[in-house]
């Protein structure tokens, strides 16, 4: 009896914790709910607020030229269109885009940054006011991607190229001797070079030097092994084992290529004889940007002439390429009729939609030009061809320019130029004429080419955060005819 009160106590209590349990159960599978949820909703806060302080640093430590040129490029904006924009005069957008050490140069107030980082953050919504710049970016492309070799401008959508500008606006304070980064402590770059250089050889090494790292050279074929003989695939697979980046130029058209193809650490074409000069066109296209961007102009609808020889100027290969990433574009290519632009580059621009008119003198084919680019003859070059047809009137000069140029018109020039008597390439004559941008374009090499490279080696991200102000004394102006207003806007 007492068991089966026991047995009766014992059903009784398992009952009353069945219960128990049973009504224990549902807060606790509320309350769990509940934690889930505040805990979701705490993270969702967390994240809000980890992704505003992300964005509000990255406002704060970017530059305010970079953070106002990457929202105009974006908009695809002139600067008075951009100045309306944001509610400013022309002139106050003008002062907050000079560097940092002009006399002129204008802090952003923080309202108008954070206003600028909005309505340029929608166009990657979608939200275009005016063009985008990414419309024609259907094609090929590193954008996402590691970049590993830079060997042509075939290479590039028109979004790669923006975002390697946007990078080069970060680097112009180093470029400029205002800051220095060691980004790339340890890094060894080597420099081959097969054939004659002065820009891309030293631009390259001291755009590797301004990140942190060092530079190996060799020039010329003599004291380099492949004068014994030595393949591309040997030469580039033991100099791999040595370094962590390679440039080089060589006399044959994909010769660079093959090196790339013998190594797996980055590989850029410092020029493959008539072949492709991705890095000049690259520096060039920027400094047209920039020129523009003074002049209040777009490259979208520009007229671009291009002007020498047109056959074996590897630079104009890759510019006219890079050029047809933009939108209704107007080129004049004038050179003698043996000194043409190879028919399947002509033919791959008007596939994209340009207008190209060719002409064997430039009189008469200049008149609406906005930018006049003109080319040394490659004599080295020829085979069968002579430079009979090459005569006086090719040559530009101040006469050819005061009579046949737009007074905006933006002369350039890759180099180097034939200074020679006879030669009739640019002339010396134009050398204090601001609108001659030649040495603007070699000063641009080197913010491009630390763009380059900071994008192959993966270290892109870390350069704005690195910067230290320099600690040597560095002139204003590193050229004695540098001093014009319009140098110091663009
Ligand atoms: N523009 C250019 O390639 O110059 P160098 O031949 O001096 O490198």
């Amino acid at each position: 009896m007492a068991a089966h009160e026991g047995m009766n106590q014992q059903t009784k209590k398992k009952e009353t914790n069945k219960k128990k349990t049973h009504w224990c159960f549902s807060p606790i599978l509320l309350k769990s709910c509940d934690q889930h949820v505040l805990s979701l909703i705490a993270f969702s806060v967390y994240l809000f607020i980890t992704l505003k302080l992300f964005v509000y640093i990255n406002i704060m430590t970017m530059s305010q030229q970079v953070l106002l040129r990457d929202a105009m490029r974006r908009l695809n904006m002139t600067r008075d269109v951009f100045a309306e924009r944001i509610g400013v005069r022309r002139r106050t957008l003008d002062s907050w885009l000079l560097p940092d050490e002009s006399k002129e140069y204008r802090s952003t107030p923080e309202v108008v940054r954070r206003f600028v980082q909005e309505i340029s953050s929608k166009t990657d919504a979608g939200l275009v006011y005016t063009h985008g710049v990414y419309p024609s970016d259907e094609g090929a492309g590193y954008q996402g991607k590691q970049l590993k070799h830079l060997l042509s401008v075939d290479q590039l959508t028109r979004g790669d190229v923006e975002e390697l500008f946007m990078l080069s606006d970060v680097m112009q304070p180093i470029a400029r001797r205002q800051k220095v980064t060691r980004v790339l402590e340890g890094a060894v770059l080597a420099n081959l070079f097969f054939e004659a250089s002065t820009r891309t050889r030293i631009s390259f090494g001291a755009a590797f030097c301004r990140l942190g790292g060092s530079v190996c050279d060799t020039t010329g074929f003599t004291f380099s092994s492949m004068a014994k003989g030595e393949s591309i695939y040997d030469t580039s697979r033991v100099v791999s084992g040595y370094v962590d980046a390679i440039v080089v130029r060589h006399p044959d058209k994909g010769a660079v290529s093959e090196f790339a193809h013998a190594t797996n650490i980055p590989v850029v074409n410092g020029g493959d004889g008539p072949g492709e000069h991705p890095s000049q066109a690259l520096l060039d296209l920027y400094t047209i940007q920039r020129e523009f961007s003074g002049l209040g102009k777009l490259i979208d609808g520009a007229h671009i002439a291009l002007m020498g020889d047109l056959k074996y100027g590897r630079t104009v290969h890759s510019l006219i390429k890079l050029l047809s990433l933009y939108r209704g574009l107007k080129f004049t290519l004038i050179s003698p009729a043996e000194l043409e632009m190879p028919t399947e580059i002509i033919d791959s621009v008007c596939r994209n939609g340009h207008v190209v008119e060719l002409s064997n003198t430039p009189i008469n084919a200049l008149k609406d030009a906005d930018i006049l680019y003109t080319t040394r003859i490659q004599k080295e070059r020829f085979t069968e061809e002579s430079i009979d047809s090459y005569g006086a009137d090719f040559e530009v000069n101040q006469k050819l320019v005061g009579a046949e140029c737009k007074s905006d018109v933006v002369i350039m020039h890759p180099l180097p130029r034939d200074s020679r008597a006879g030669s009739h390439d640019l002339s010396v004559d134009l050398n204090v004429d601001p609108r001659l941008a030649i040495f603007r374009q070699t000063d641009n090499g080197i913010p491009i080419r630390m763009a380059i490279f900071a994008k192959l080696l993966g270290v892109d991200q870390l350069v704005r955060r690195s910067m230290k102000d320099v600690t040597w004394v560095t002139p204003s102006y590193i050229g004695p005819d540098d001093n014009f207003p319009e140098a110091s806007i663009s």
